[in-house]
């Protein structure tokens, strides 16, 4: 099957990390993943923080309501939109919209990547934003918008369900 498909059908997410660090040059391909997602206007609205320290690690986790899976990972990558920065250009469509749109293209080219790789990841979006914001020392006008524990899985999780194609497309020939 193409790699980028057998990536978008087969990536599951995953709550139980072994805590094995990744080598230096998965890291380095993974942040090469975030900063090439597309975005309006090419702005790049965004900033990520890699995270292997422990103890910031525990933080971010009970930040994220307790979900304390995230910190047993090696790599929480802390995805940031700048949403100032789409502002100058698309003013309130850039500020409520375009900004987390394009955070979140670069959100999915991360879980993406880090399947390709072998590693499995989760997208952590349940989290109290002035928590994080404190733990990473953010600026006003950085907006942390998802938390994505990376690394080795100790087990593969059953396939989710989703909606039936029948219900979802609408055709229109
Ligand atoms: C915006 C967003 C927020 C999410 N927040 C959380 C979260 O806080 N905790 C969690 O365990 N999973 C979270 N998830 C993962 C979803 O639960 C998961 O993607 C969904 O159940 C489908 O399962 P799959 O990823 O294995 O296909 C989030 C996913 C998205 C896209």
């Amino acid at each position: 099957m193409n790699p980028v498909i057998e990536a978008i059908l087969n990536r599951r997410s995953c709550r139980d990390f072994t805590g094995d660090p990744l080598p230096e040059e998965h890291v380095e391909l993974l942040k090469e993943t975030l900063r090439w997602a597309p975005s309006a206007g090419n702005r790049q609205p965004w900033r990520f923080v890699l995270v292997r320290d422990r103890g910031v690690r525990i933080r971010l986790g009970e930040a994220a309501y307790g979900q304390m899976f995230i910190a047993e990972a090696p790599l929480i990558v802390v995805v940031i939109a700048l949403p100032e920065v789409s502002a100058k250009r698309y003013g309130d469509r850039g500020r409520g919209l375009y900004c987390l749109q394009e955070t979140a293209a670069a959100t999915q080219n991360l879980l993406l990547a880090a399947h390709s790789l072998g590693y499995r990841s989760c997208w952590v979006g349940a989290f109290d934003e002035g928590g994080v914001r404190r733990v990473l020392d953010l600026g006003p006008d950085e907006r942390p918008v998802a938390l994505v524990p990376v690394g080795n899985g100790t087990y593969t999780e059953a396939r989710t369900d989703r909606v039936p194609t029948k219900k979802l497309f609408r055709d229109i020939p």
